[in-house]
């Protein structure tokens, strides 16, 4: 269902060196479900619980992690759980062969940041995707053994639970390893992310032994069971990170690369380190955001775009109002382009961010934007700059202490590079398609990338990937996040936007149509139902072009009423297997 829609960059003059390769598959969108009706809206509410929450986009997966909860399991022990389990019932894009970013907020107030994002291998080249002429092959970022990031999600599940943890590894991982090994019921919601690959499963016996039933797509009400994965799981439980980095799976993985012309060795996976590092935090009407600061460039944007929009009055304008629009498409234009232009890999470049979240960034941006006219992106100020992959998963846990855990995680497309290394059980990913594989050419996602974002030893490619905590006077009040490649950072945004300005409630906030612009292509993306013909009118004789997107993200989100303290989760109802649960 997702492969065949595409949609096309405009023509606007600073796109036209890219406009050959313009568009971004559908695919990137990443849903099950279409986009609420209002009326659907007026009416949706989130599942309440008093005590904890865990919300994710497969239902397995949040079980897992309610009973790690209510077996006394903090929020990091049920975070790990869950990501474990993830791998197992969201193969798409839960994942252990990926990387991501976990942001923690402890109930004493403390913020924390992980990144375990993947790294290009210690043999990469900024040229290493272009032929001998100078020219990007296409695919070679994608679906050759090339595509591989060292992956990281093993040592950053095990290294978060280490700190912050209460239990062992072998207890958490108890649930994925059994649901991997006696397999699970699959949903409607399953088959359908399953089928959009089923004929790359097809290509490779060892993918197809797995994700095929005798050669045939699964149906729904089949069992899915993984063995493999299972053993894999096992090793790990046993043996911990040094099984997955030093031990026989990145042998595994060594040696499939080796045999199909990649660059993987055991040194790449025996340097691999996550990082702890801090939040990017910004205040937004007494709100504290604390988001993923780069190699993710989510935080950084989201609060970019909230400093612009600071001033103006949205609660007053309205969800999908005329002016509400064009003030968030305006911020989201200058921030994209300084996103594309300034962010990279904090450990090879300097990212200015304390000068783009400065008042006086945002002071000059709004200084830039006219009341009552779009502005054309070729007259704002950036070099292009990257976008990304397709598939990705985000959750959200909080347990009875007050603890709150987002994280985000991917192996880029869905299913990823489509290949397991030998009898290993789980998907590798295509995450160095994030970095550029030549400066001025558009990547298979259609945006042309800058060098700050070149593929260097070692490097982590640039991210969308935003989970992220709101706090209010220092309390827990928001966890949330989405896939979606660029829109991650609109759809977080506005998960944000639609509590604290439009007065929505946590389901409200998930499922409303969204809006997005990223600088470019020079037009706005919008669900169905976010635009009246009234609204659109106007816009357009403002000078905005619209693209109707049917749906795109799965905001996994929860959020904590500030006066009954009750707290509200609510699955992204695009993400029709997704469950939020709680105590
Ligand atoms: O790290 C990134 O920004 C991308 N590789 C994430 C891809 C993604 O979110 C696709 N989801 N639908």
């Amino acid at each position: 269902m997702l492969a065949a829609l595409m949609f096309s960059m405009s023509a606007s003059p600073a796109a036209d060196a890219q406009a050959d390769h313009s568009s971004i598959p559908t695919q990137a969108l990443d849903v099950t479900g279409p986009t609420a009706t209002l009326q659907a809206l007026a009416n949706a509410k989130p599942v309440t619980a008093r005590h904890a929450m865990v919300v994710t986009a497969q239902h397995l997966a949040t079980q897992v992690g309610v009973e790690i909860l209510k077996r006394g399991g903090n929020a990091i022990d049920a975070a790990v759980a869950v990501g474990y389990a993830l791998a197992v019932v969201h193969p798409c894009c839960g994942n252990i062969g990926g990387g991501g970013f976990m942001v923690i907020h402890l109930a004493g107030g403390k913020n924390i940041f992980l990144d375990f994002r993947e790294k290009a291998p210690l043999k990469a080249t900024p040229t290493m995707y272009q032929d001998a002429q100078g020219n990007v092959v296409p695919g070679r970022s994608t679906k050759s053994f090339l595509a591989i990031g060292v992956p990281g999600t093993v040592m950053g599940l095990n290294a978060a639970l280490k700190k912050y943890g209460t239990m062992t590894l072998q207890q958490v991982m108890a649930p994925a390893i059994a649901l991997a090994k006696d397999g699970y019921v699959l949903e409607p919601g399953d088959v359908k992310i399953l089928d959009t690959r089923s004929k790359n499963f097809a290509e490779h016996p060892n993918v197809a032994a797995i994700f095929l039933n005798h050669g045939q797509p699964y149906q729904a009400g089949d069992r899915l069971a993984q063995p493999q994965l299972a053993r894999t799981l096992e090793l790990i439980a046993k043996g911990g990170t040094d099984a997955y980095y030093k031990g026989p799976i990145a042998r595994a993985v060594v040696a499939a690369s080796e045999q199909n012309g990649g660059l993987l060795t055991m040194k790449d996976f025996a340097d691999y380190t996550v990082a702890w590092t801090r939040p990017v935090t910004c205040d937004y009407r007494g709100y504290e955001i604390v988001s993923s600061p780069p190699p993710s460039s989510g935080g950084t944007t989201v609060c970019e775009i909230l400093q612009i929009i600071k001033p103006y009055p949205f609660a007053k304008w309205g969800y999908g109002s005329v002016m509400a629009t064009h003030y968030l498409a305006e911020a989201e234009r200058h921030a994209f382009a300084d996103r594309n232009t300034d962010l990279g890999d904090p450990v090879f470049v300097k990212n200015p961010i304390r000068n783009l979240l400065s008042p006086r960034h945002a002071a000059a941006i709004r200084a830039q934007i006219k009341p009552d006219a779009a502005t054309p992106s070729s007259e704002v100020k950036g070099s292009l700059g990257p976008d990304e992959g397709t598939h990705t998963t985000h959750y959200s846990v909080v347990d009875a202490k007050g603890n709150a855990v987002s994280v985000t995680y991917t192996i880029n497309y869905l299913f990823g590079l489509g290949q397991i290394a030998g009898d290993t059980g789980f998907f590798l990913n295509n995450e160095m398609d994030d970095f550029t594989s030549k400066s001025g050419v558009p990547n298979s996602f259609g945006l042309v990338q800058g060098s700050i974002n070149d593929v260097q030893p070692g490097k982590r490619p640039l991210s969308s990937m935003t989970p992220t905590i709101v706090l209010r006077k220092g309390k827990l009040f928001m966890v949330t996040g989405s896939p979606g490649g660029s829109t991650i950072i609109s759809t977080t945004l506005e998960s944000i936007l639609n509590v604290v300005d439009f007065g929505m409630n946590m389901q409200q906030a998930v499922d409303a149509p969204r809006v997005h612009q990223q600088w470019l292509p020079d037009l706005v993306m919008v669900e169905p139902g976010y635009l009246t013909p009234t609204t659109q009118a106007a816009l357009e004789k403002m000078g905005y072009t619209f693209k109707v997107i049917p749906a795109w993200g799965a905001d996994e989100a929860i959020l904590r009423d500030p006066k009954t303290h009750l707290l509200e989760g609510a699955n992204d109802d695009r993400r029709t297997a997704g469950l939020a649960a709680g105590y």
